[in-house]
C-alpha cells in the first residue's frame, strides 16, 4: 500500500522519499512546486531504480485528494507540505495560515473522509519558542512563537491532538525537526533554496561556491561558549530515516504521540563554519552583524524519547553533514536548475 508524502519533491521530503523507496515502501508525491521542481523526483527515481506515483497540485485541492485517494489505496500520509520562510511569514501572515493551516485542515477531513487514519506531520522545534530549559523534551513549554510561521506549526499541532481525541482511530505523529542540514551522499540531491538562503547552511555552501561574497554572522554576544548562536543540526538522511522509523514503530501510550528529531548536540555558528572549512578545504570569509529579530541564543533537542520509542537515533555528525552539504553544492551549483 503507498504512502502519500504531501511536499515529497522538497528538501526533506525527498529524502525521505529515497528512504521510503530504498526500505521497499511504494510511493505517491503530491506537491504544488512552490518551492521545488521535479527535478529532484526524477533523480530519486534514477537513484533507487523505481517509480514514484507524482501528482502536480495543491494540498488544499479537494477534489485532488478525492481522486488520488481513488486511484491509490492510501493508508498512510507524511504531510511535509508547507511554507517555510519566517521572514516571508512575518510580511505574509495570511499566506502562511492559509497554505500550512488551512490545507493541513482540509487534508485531515480528506482523510479521515476516506477512511485514512495514519498522518505523520513535519512540526518544529520552532514551536518551543524562546527555549526556557535546554535540552528541550517533548514536554517542555511550547508557545511564545515569534512568528507566523511558528506559530501556523503550532495550530497544526493543538488541531491534530484535538482530532485524536475525537476520533479514536486516527494515529498520529508529530515529528518536531530541529535544525536539517546536509544532502544525500550521492550529491544528487539536496537543499535548493529560493533565491538568497535564509539558514545558515545553504548560505555558508554559496559562499564556498563563490556565488556569494561573505556570511553575515548574527551575534557575538549570546550567552553561548563562543558568543554565537547554538543549534542542534541533524543530517537530512537521520531525518528522513526518522519517518521510516516513525512509519514502522507504533507506541500504543496514545493516538498523539510527538517526538523531537535531533541530535541532542548543539554546535554555534563559529562551530558550523570551522566544520564547513575543514570538510570543503575552502575558506569562508565573514563578518559579524546584529542578531536576527526572533533568533534565540541555543536550541537542541533531547532526544530520548524517539530513541526509545521509535527506535531512532541520529547516527551522522557534523562533518559529515558538512561534507554532504558541499558535495551537493559543488555538484549543483545552481541547484536543481539544468
Ligand atoms: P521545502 O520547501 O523544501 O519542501 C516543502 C515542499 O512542499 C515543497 O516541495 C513545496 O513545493 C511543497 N508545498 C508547499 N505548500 C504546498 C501545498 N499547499 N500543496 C502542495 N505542495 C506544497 O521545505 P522542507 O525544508 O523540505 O520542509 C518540509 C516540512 O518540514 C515543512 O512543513 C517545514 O515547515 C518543516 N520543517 C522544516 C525545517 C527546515 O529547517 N527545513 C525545520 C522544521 C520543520
Ligand atoms: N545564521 C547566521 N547567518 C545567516 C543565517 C543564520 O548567523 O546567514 C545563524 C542564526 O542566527 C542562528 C543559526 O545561524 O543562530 C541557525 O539559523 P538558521 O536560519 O539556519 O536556522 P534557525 O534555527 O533560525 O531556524 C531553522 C528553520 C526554522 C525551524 C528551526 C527549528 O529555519 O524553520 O530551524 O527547526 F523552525
Amino acid at each position: 500500500m503507498p504512502i502519500l508524502v504531501t511536499g515529497g519533491a522538497g528538501y526533506i521530503g525527498s529524502h525521505t522519499v529515497l528512504s521510503l523507496l530504498e526500505k521497499g515502501y511504494d510511493v505517491v508525491v503530491l506537491d504544488n512546486h512552490s518551492n521545488s521542481s521535479y527535478e529532484s523526483l526524477r533523480r530519486i527515481e534514477s537513484l533507487t531504480g523505481r517509480n514514484v506515483i507524482y501528482y502536480e497540485g495543491d494540498v488544499s485541492d479537494r477534489l485532488l485528494l478525492k481522486r488520488i485517494f481513488k486511484d491509490n489505496k492510501v493508508k498512510q500520509i507524511i504531510h511535509f507540505a508547507g511554507l517555510k520562510s519566517v521572514s516571508e511569514s512575518v510580511v505574509l501572515p495570511l499566506k502562511y495560515y492559509e497554505n500550512n493551516v488551512m490545507a493541513s485542515i482540509v487534508l485531515i477531513e480528506e482523510m479521515i473522509a476516506n477512511n485514512i487514519f495514519e498522518l505523520i506531520f513535519s512540526s518544529s522545534a520552532t514551536v518551543y519558542g524562546n527555549p526556557a530549559d535546554i535540552p528541550l523534551k517533548e514536554i517542555s513549554k511550547v508557545g511564545g512563537t515569534t512568528n507566523p510561521y511558528g506559530t501556523s506549526k503550532l495550530m497544526v499541532e493543538h488541531i491534530l491532538n484535538d482530532v485524536a481525541k475525537s476520533c479514536p482511530q486516527m494515529d498520529i505523529t508529530i515529528l518536531r525537526y530541529f535544525n536539517p542540514a546536509g544532502a544525500h551522499s550521492s550529491g544528487l540531491i539536496g537543499e535548493d533554496p529560493n533565491g538568497i538562503p535564509c539558514n545558515l547552511v545553504p548560505y555558508i555552501s554559496q559562499v564556498a561556491v563563490g556565488k556569494l561574497p561573505k556570511l553575515s554572522v548574527y551575534g557575538h554576544d549570546y550567552p553561548t561558549h563562543d558568543g554565537t548562536g547554538v543549534r542542534d543540526y541533524i543530517h537530512v538522511m537521520d531525518l528522513a530515516e526518522g519517518h521510516v522509523a516513525a512509519l514502522q514503530h507504533k507506541a500504543s501510550r496514545s493516538n498523539c504521540r510527538t517526538y523531537n528529531l535531533g541530535t541532542g548536540k548543539g554546535y554555534s555558528v563559529l562551530d558550523l563554519i570551522a566544520a564547513f572549512e575543514r570538510q570543503s578545504n575552502t575558506n569562508i570569509p565573514y563578518e559579524f552583524v546584529e542578531r536576527r529579530a526572533g533568533d534565540v541564543a541555543e536550541c537542541w533537542a533531547n532526544p530520548d524519547l524517539a530513541r526509545q520509542e521509535l527506535k531512532w537515533s541520529a547516527t551522522r555528525g557534523l562533518d559529515e553533514m558538512m561534507r554532504d552539504a558541499w558535495n551537493w553544492q559543488q555538484k549543483n551549483p545552481d541547484g536543481y536548475k539544468i
